[in-house]
Formats: structure tokens, sequence, C-alpha cells
């Protein structure tokens, strides 16, 4: 009898995950890495949500707390889907896990069945295909590409849809490319959702870090038909500088929500108890502490893209949010140095990390292999640092 599951064979770990590991160890190597692989803001957490925790540590908030999280996080999380997205849900249409990822296999777990289509327009996020194969959902992809900043045309999306089609999953601002959907075409999404009855889930993690007055649009606010058929994804992870704190959470139709309490009931319990009144502070704190980090990643946005499309044999578009260039590399396809040949996102990756030392996560795990994603969550001095040693590596390419 074979030790591992056939399901746990099927699940690639992930590769964003990866690099940034095989980055770290060279650094503890002592090797000088410049890694534009992380997936995190490179900001510390606000103080003021730091002291929050720590207030509630020290008066003995420790034990387990309700399954979907506080009554004072949940009321919080209504408030600013109100307040900010202009969402109306009642605090039983919540529940709070150990991150944005745990929410969406959660919600994937509660709805999908074995056999059920869900759309994933590609490029995607790593986890949304591995977590569908969890659930024994089937994964049907729909290209976006550059000419249309990486969105979905909606023709392309209609195609796809069959009658077994039970949700697409939607993520604007985009990882890994920065794309961001408008409001003409989340409304043409919520028609056709509506029209097909298939459910959305909309994982907006990304949603305050969007540049040049963009708006980002919480598709559930659209309508009550498209809100009974969203499950809007958000968390703390981009927007307050939390990944390591794991908190993230799910707004939807009152039967789904308590079907993800009862899956987390048995998995997780309930999420730390001393980070929920952080995460209370952090949505009800000052807002200037996001935009400051989101003026800072714009700079750094506008730079970074000048700088790889000075390097010849790379182009990359200008993404509308999210803190990821996606560039184009297929061009250097074919071309090789020391016997190194670059064949694919994975070989130029890979040509990167030893010979510039230079860590960027192969496109091919995003479902986009002439592409490489680069995050610019780092500061200016390592991005001029890592885009010099990356000219350098290209131009050796005979
Ligand atoms: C698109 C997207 N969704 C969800 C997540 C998960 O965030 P969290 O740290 O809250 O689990 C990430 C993190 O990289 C992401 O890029």
């Amino acid at each position: 009898m074979a030790v591992i599951s056939q399901r746990a064979h099927k699940i690639s770990p992930s590769p964003t995950l990866a690099i940034t590991a095989k980055a770290k160890a060279m650094q503890a190597e002592g090797i000088d890495v410049v890694n534009f692989g992380a997936g995190e803001p490179d900001f510390d957490t606000p103080q003021f949500i730091k002291d929050a925790a720590v207030k509630s540590l020290a008066a003995g908030f420790t034990k387990y707390t309700p399954t979907a999280g506080t009554a004072d996080l949940k009321k919080a999380i209504v408030e600013k889907l109100k307040r900010e997205n202009g969402l109306d849900y009642a605090t039983n249409q919540i529940i709070v896990s150990l991150g944005a990822k745990h929410s969406i296999y959660n919600a994937v777990l509660a709805t999908v069945d074995p056999g059920d289509e869900v759309i994933i327009p590609a490029p995607y996020w790593v986890s949304y295909p591995e977590i569908v194969g969890m659930a024994e959902g089937k994964a049907v992809y729909v290209d976006a590409d550059e000419s249309t900043g990486f969105t979905v045309p909606i023709e392309k999306l209609r195609d796809a849809v069959t009658p077994n089609t039970k949700m697409l999953i939607l993520n604007s601002p985009s990882n890994p490319t920065g794309g961001v959907y408008n409001r003409a075409q989340i409304e043409q999404i919520a028609e056709l959702a509506v029209e097909k009855g298939f459910y959305v889930l909309s994982d907006e993690i990304y949603e305050k870090i969007i540049y040049d007055g963009r708006e980002h649009v919480s598709i559930a606010s659209l309508g009550d038909e498209i809100k009974k058929l969203t499950i809007t994804i958000n968390g703390f992870s981009k927007a307050f500088s939390m990944t390591g704190w794991r908190l993230g959470y799910a707004a939807a139709d009152k039967e789904i929500v308590s079907a993800m309490a009862a899956i987390q009931s048995h998995s997780a319990s309930n999420l730390v108890s001393f980070t929920q009144p952080a995460a209370v502070a952090a949505l009800n704190g000052p807002s200037e502490v996001v935009g400051a980090m989101v003026s800072e990643f714009d700079k750094r946005r506008k730079h970074i893209v000048s700088r790889l499309n000075d390097i010849r044999g790379i182009t990359c578009a200008m993404p509308g949010g999210a803190f990821y260039v996606f560039p184009n590399v297929s061009q250097l396809f074919g071309r090789e140095f020391n016997g190194k040949k670059i064949t694919d996102s994975d070989s130029f990756a890979n040509y990167l990390l030893e010979d510039a030392k230079v860590a960027v996560v192969a496109g091919s795990g995003f479902g986009a292999g002439n592409y490489v994603r680069l995050s610019y969550a780092t500061s200016m001095e390592c991005i001029d640092k890592g885009l010099d040693r990356i000219a350098e590596a290209v131009a050796k390419l005979g």
C-alpha cells in the first residue's frame, strides 16, 4: 500500500515559496543574492498594530476563540466592507481564517464537488489550481494576454462556460501580472455569472495596491443577484504588511460561510487569538499607513519597468496594481552562455539565480512559460543592483 495518498501526490509545492526558500538558503551561506521572489511587502507591520497584539497577549487573551473569528473582528470587517467596498454583509456572513489562502481553500472545499469546473484566468496565482485539485474540481484555464493588460475578454470567458461551470476565480489586481479589471469589465463578468448561475470567488487581497487613479471594484457590490453568487476574499498580509500573522477573511452567503466554518472547525479550530484585536486595530487605524506604502511601490514600479525595458530581449508591460512585474523573456529562448541554454522561463530563472545571483520566479508555475515574475517589494537599491546583474547576465547570452 502506498504511503502517500493519490491526493497528496497530485500537489506540487508552491514555486514562489520554493524560490524564496532557495534564495534565503543561499543568503544564509553568505552568498549575496538579490531576491525578487518574495510576495510580501518589505515594510514592517505598523507599530500600532503590533502594540494591539502585545496588549491583548499581556491581558491574557490566549485561549480558543469562536471558529469564525471574534465578534469584534467580524464587526470591524463588516464595517470595512461597507465603508470601503460598498458591501452590505451581516456578521454571520463573515469568516476569518489563517490567511486569505486558507479562506480560499475553505471556500473551494465548501462549494466545489468532484468534476465541477472552475474557470481560472491564466496567468494565475499558483495556489488556485492546486486548491481546486484538492477539491477534485476541474480547472479550466482561459488565457489573458499582454494586449488586454492581462485581463480576459468577456467573450473568452463566455466560451469557457459549460453546464458544469461552478465557479470563476477572479483576482484583480492580479498576482502575478498586476492586471486590473475596470468597472465595465467587472460588470460584464457579473452579468455573465448571474445569467449562467456560477459562483465568483473574488480574491481582492491587492485591492489597495493599485495605481494611476484606477478604481478597485468589488464584484459583489454590483447588485443582490451577483452578491449572492460571490465569495469575497481579502486579508491583512499585503495591505498592512502582515504576511506572518496569517490573517484573512471571506464574506459570502450565510450558507457558504457556515459550511466553511464547519471545515475550519475540524482543521484549524480558530485563528490565533491575540492577532484578532490587532486585526481590528489595523482595520480601524489611519489609512495613511497604506497610502505611504503604495506611493513608494509606485515609484519602484515605474523604475523597474523602465530598467527591464532597457534590456534587449526583455519586454515588460506596466502593471496597474499589486507589486509584481511580469516581463516577457521569450526572445531569450535558444540563447546560451557557458553551455547553459535558455529554453524556457525555468531555465532562465535558474540561470539568473546561479550565474547572476538574482532570484525571480519562472512564469511556468503561473501558467505562463514566456514570462518571469519579479516582486518589487524590495528597496530601490536592491532593484538597481538586481537589474544591473540581470542586464549583465542577459548581455552574456550568445
Ligand atoms: C492573489 C493572492 N491571493 C491570496 C494570497 C494569500 O495571502 P495570505 O498571506 O493572506 O494567505 C496571496 C499571497 O501571495 C496572493 O498573491
